[in-house]
């Protein structure tokens, strides 16, 4: 028997998180983003589920020959553009758009030897302050790409560093504006955060990632709220119990001292199938999951393959209930937060040994 825990992907909710962007972008084209295994969901499965969607960005050459080779023919954007120029080979062949963000991916694009142009998005650095050409750069970079005949057609796109948190998209919304003014080509700013909450950045193309997922972008507005359905749940089981004395600890350092007797579950989940370790179980602060249907507290230490559950109010829990560690019934999101970090990462890092099903 293998070992219990299983991520089912629920794929009709993918459609449906993509019916929650269109409708709060109405009149934009849609770039599904599926970088990252489609942020832990498996870029086939999604791209497919997801067939709805106008294009689809990522950032690996490969994942962008797999989906063609998996059939699909919709527009595909390489959202870090080339890392060297033999990739042109297989952006020719593929017909892949490309993300270009500075001087050196230009260069490279004027010396590709292309039987076709390609579509172009010039990126800019608006605030974030990891790629894109600021300022007077950019109407420079877009005149060689103008210059280069390599260009179908040159789009204008740029990222949001705080849409989902409080400085919002105003100010960079203002750089691009002023930066591209007069400018031809259609316009991407937008992602699932901007989408969600500032119309103004709807332009043409929306890039929404996160919310696909059933995720919330935000902290403090829970994706249920937002009428997010989740993709992945990853569920378990419990396969053993321990009663234990007041005084007694639970798992590596005894982070978790028991105050009372109380029972416990042992949960065939652990950091090597991608739960987080830095997932809190002390006394004070736990993190949240559910046994049996019902909501309970982690306690001890996540070690490589399993985690323990408290169950003092769970007394029907037994070996071989069942346990959901994020998904349907409890939000990664939650699970997230109560790790420190972001349901992105918890996504992502589902690991490659636990069993998929689709649902
Ligand atoms: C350039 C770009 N656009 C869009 C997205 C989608 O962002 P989100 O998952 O927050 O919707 C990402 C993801 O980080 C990205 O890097």
């Amino acid at each position: 028997m293998p070992r219990p825990i299983r991520a089912s992907f629920k794929l009709s909710t993918l459609r449906h998180n993509l019916g929650v962007a269109r409708r709060h972008a109405p009149q934009s084209r849609v770039w599904a983003v599926v970088k990252a295994n489609a942020y832990g969901h498996g870029l086939a499965r999604v791209a497919q589920a997801l067939d709805a969607a106008d294009g689809y960005a990522l950032l690996d050459l490969n994942e962008a020959v797999c989906l063609r080779e998996a059939g699909i023919s919709k527009p595909i954007l390489l959202l870090e553009g080339v890392f060297q120029p033999a990739d042109f080979a297989l952006i020719d062949r593929y017909a892949l758009a490309l993300v270009v963000h500075d001087a050196e991916q230009i260069l490279m694009l004027e010396r590709a030897r292309l039987s076709s142009q390609i579509a172009v998005l010039l990126k800019l650095n608006t605030g974030m302050n990891r790629l894109g050409f600021a300022g007077a750069q950019v109407r420079a970079a877009y005149s060689r790409l103008e210059a280069s005949g390599k260009a179908a057609a040159i789009s204008l796109m740029t990222h949001f560093a705080d849409a989902d948190g409080p400085a919002g998209v105003a100010t960079q919304l203002a750089c691009f504006a002023e930066w591209t003014h007069g400018l031809q080509g259609e316009v991407t700013l937008a992602n699932s955060a901007a989408v969600l909450r500032y119309p103004e950045t709807h332009a043409d193309w929306v890039r929404p990632g996160i919310m696909l997922y059933g995720c919330s972008p935000f902290a403090d507005a829970s994706a249920e709220a937002l009428g997010l359905q989740p993709v992945m749940t990853l569920t378990s089981e419990i396969i053993a119990v321990q009663d234990l004395k007041p005084g007694d600890r639970v798992g590596y350092g005894g982070t978790f001292v028991a105050r009372q007797a109380m029972r416990i579950g042992v949960v065939a989940c652990g950091y090597a199938d991608g739960y987080p370790r830095s997932a809190p179980g002390f006394n004070d602060r736990n993190t949240p999951i559910v046994v049996a249907g019902k909501r309970t507290a982690t306690v001890g230490r996540a070690s490589m393959d399993m985690l323990c559950a408290d169950l003092s109010a769970i007394p029907e829990a037994r070996v071989g209930s069942p346990v959901t560690l994020w998904g349907e019934g409890l939000s990664a999101d939650e699970v997230a937060a109560s790790a420190g970090t972001v349901s992105y990462e918890l996504l992502c890092a589902l690991a490659a040994r636990v069993p998929v099903v689709e649902v």
